[in-house]
């Protein structure tokens, strides 16, 4: 990782947990020794955003995991950034693999939301990644860049945005993808921003690698120069979230 970039830790609780599971989490997190020089945010449930909070020590983050792309109005079942920001909440993770793949979200919603999360001051982690039919079909790269410009057609404020690299074959299966599997497709997207928005905005924007991130994978995939941290499903919602945060050496 670059020192310009500041390590970025997310935890995607998705649909986990209950005040009782969390409130002990929550406890383990702010009473352990975390880096201080690592961003971390915890992403919890729409139900439970506000008791996170609440509860959850100021140095560490909350991402809701979803929005809707306007303020208010008749839209049951939804939640806007609005909303979001008035519990205190700063953060929103937008176009995982779950709400492209299981909900059918499509590049052009996930671009609204993009777009009006910014605009109303939340920070996005944009999600991106290939299936494994077409890692084999060897078209990630072509998988991978078109998500991203549907993002930065989106984008004005890149400081704001975090972008999250999870190929679908490595979530919620225990086959994290190699070190040099993450850094060869985080260096070609830090190169395919550099052509298609900025020299400087590839410098400092975070990409951060998700897809069964472990206390035991964590590291070596901290390393690579272009892994600025991680989002993280599973081991997110145990003590072993902390040596996660504490990858970076
Ligand atoms: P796992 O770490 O459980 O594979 O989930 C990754 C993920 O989807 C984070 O957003």
């Amino acid at each position: 990782m670059s020192p310009t970039r500041t390590f970025f830790v997310g935890g995607n609780w998705k649909m986990n947990g209950d005040k009782k599971s969390l409130g002990e989490l929550i406890d383990i997190l702010n009473a352990a020794k975390l880096h201080a020089d690592t961003d971390v945010v915890c992403g919890a449930p729409t139900i439970y955003l506000d008791f996170t909070r609440q509860k959850l020590d100021a140095k560490i983050g909350v991402a809701a995991q979803n929005c809707y792309k306007v303020a208010k109005g008749a839209f049951t079942g939804e939640t806007s950034p609005a909303m979001i920001k008035d519990c205190g909440v700063n953060w929103v993770i937008l176009g995982h693999s779950e709400r492209r793949h299981v909900f059918g979200e499509s590049d052009e919603l996930i671009g609204q939301k993009v777009a009006h999360s910014l605009a109303e001051g939340l920070g996005v982690i944009a999600c991106i990644g290939e299936k494994l039919d077409e890692r084999e079909g060897g078209i990630t790269d072509k998988v991978v860049f078109a998500q991203t410009k549907v993002i930065a057609d989106n984008v004005k404020d890149w400081s704001k945005v975090v972008l999250a690299y999870e190929p679908v074959w490595a979530i919620g299966t225990g086959k994290t993808a190699t070190p040099q599997q993450a850094q060869e497709v985080h260096e070609k997207l830090r190169q395919w921003l550099k052509t298609n928005v900025s020299e400087a905005v590839a410098k400092s924007v975070r990409i951060i690698y998700g897809g069964s991130v472990t206390g035991a994978t964590c590291k070596e995939l901290a390393s690579q120069p272009d892994v600025d941290g991680f989002l993280v499903g599973g081991a997110s919602l145990k003590p072993e979230f902390i040596d996660i945060i504490n990858a970076k050496q």
